[in-house]
């Protein structure tokens, strides 16, 4: 469609929380009304692919309906795809790109931890980019390089040289405008004060430096994880869907991902279930 929107969930680092975050947006977004593609290129994890293959199968089983993106495979097998060319993976890329674009508003990228050919040209097409990370120095390290005596930034390093990539690439292929990105901090403990400062002027530091916003970050909550076996989200809990006890975590986790679409420019698609404590 002519407005569909590409965003691309990655970082390097493997384990940062980008598929989380991925069906997070994803469900967001569809109780918002949007018409959401999803395409996961991790080939051999598919944590985002078989979250959705969850959701389908448990409203089948409990015989509700709730809205669903077309989740969108490279091929019929993808794990065995992962073994295959580079050229085939491409392939198979572009053909899932291209019946999303003609029938969705917005694709949903999940990349997967490392590099790969198929994850470059999905950040050569993003026009929004949204990098989770841990709290941690282990995490910053992908993004940016800091002196190991002073701690002072030192230079961009590998992830934030690919989305570099993908913003030349973007611009060559005659995108006007430039791609957004945002980073955003996952599993926030309460207890990590300084820790949490030093890395904080340092993301400043960088944010200035490549170009890229800081979003709201993510409290480490079980609420994030524990409904993948059912393939919801907490945007799904309602009084009709609730696989678990509704506490206040919930709600507090709810403000949190509304604080999240509001970040990245899309407060129109904060929409969700009426979510009743019990
Ligand atoms: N905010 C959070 N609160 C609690 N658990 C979280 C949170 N974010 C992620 N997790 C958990 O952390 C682990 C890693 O998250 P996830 O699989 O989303 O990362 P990833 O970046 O997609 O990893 P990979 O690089 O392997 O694809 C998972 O067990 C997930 O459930
Ligand atoms: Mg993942």
């Amino acid at each position: 469609m002519a407005e569909t929107r590409v965003i691309v969930v990655g970082n390097e680092k493997g384990g940062a929380g980008k598929s989380t975050i991925a069906v997070h947006l994803v469900t967001a977004l569809l109780y918002g009304g949007a018409k959401v593609a999803v395409i996961d290129l991790d080939l051999r994890q598919r944590t985002s692919a078989r979250f959705f293959e969850n959701r389908r199968a448990w409203l089948d089983n409990k015989k509700i309906e709730l809205p669903e993106p077309l989740a969108l495979n490279l091929s019929d097998n993808d794990v065995a795809l992962a073994e295959r060319p580079e050229e085939e993976q491409v392939a198979g890329f572009e053909a899932a790109f291209a019946r999303a674009m003609a029938e969705c508003d917005f694709i949903l990228i999940d990349t997967p931890g490392g590099d790969s050919a198929i994850t470059r040209m999905a950040h050569g097409r993003a026009d929004l980019v949204v990098t989770p990370m841990n709290d941690s120095f282990v995490d910053f390290d992908m993004l940016g390089t800091v002196d190991p005596v002073t701690l002072e930034l030192t230079k961009p390093s590998l992830y934030s040289l690919t989305v570099w990539e993908g913003r030349k690439q973007r611009a060559l292929s005659g995108q006007r405008q430039a791609m957004d990105w945002v980073v955003l901090r996952n599993r926030l403990a309460t207890t990590e004060a300084r820790n949490r400062k030093r890395l904080e002027d340092r993301l400043n530091a960088l944010a200035k430096r490549v170009g890229f916003r800081i979003g709201p970050g993510l409290r480490d909550r079980v609420i994030y994880r524990e409904l993948f076996p059912f393939g919801l989200t907490i945007a799904d809990l309602s009084p009709q869907v609730r696989p678990v006890p509704v506490s206040l975590q919930h709600l507090a986790a709810r403000q949190e991902l509304r604080a999240l679409m509001h970040s990245l420019g899309l407060s129109a698609y904060s929409g969700e279930t009426m979510l009743a404590a019990q």
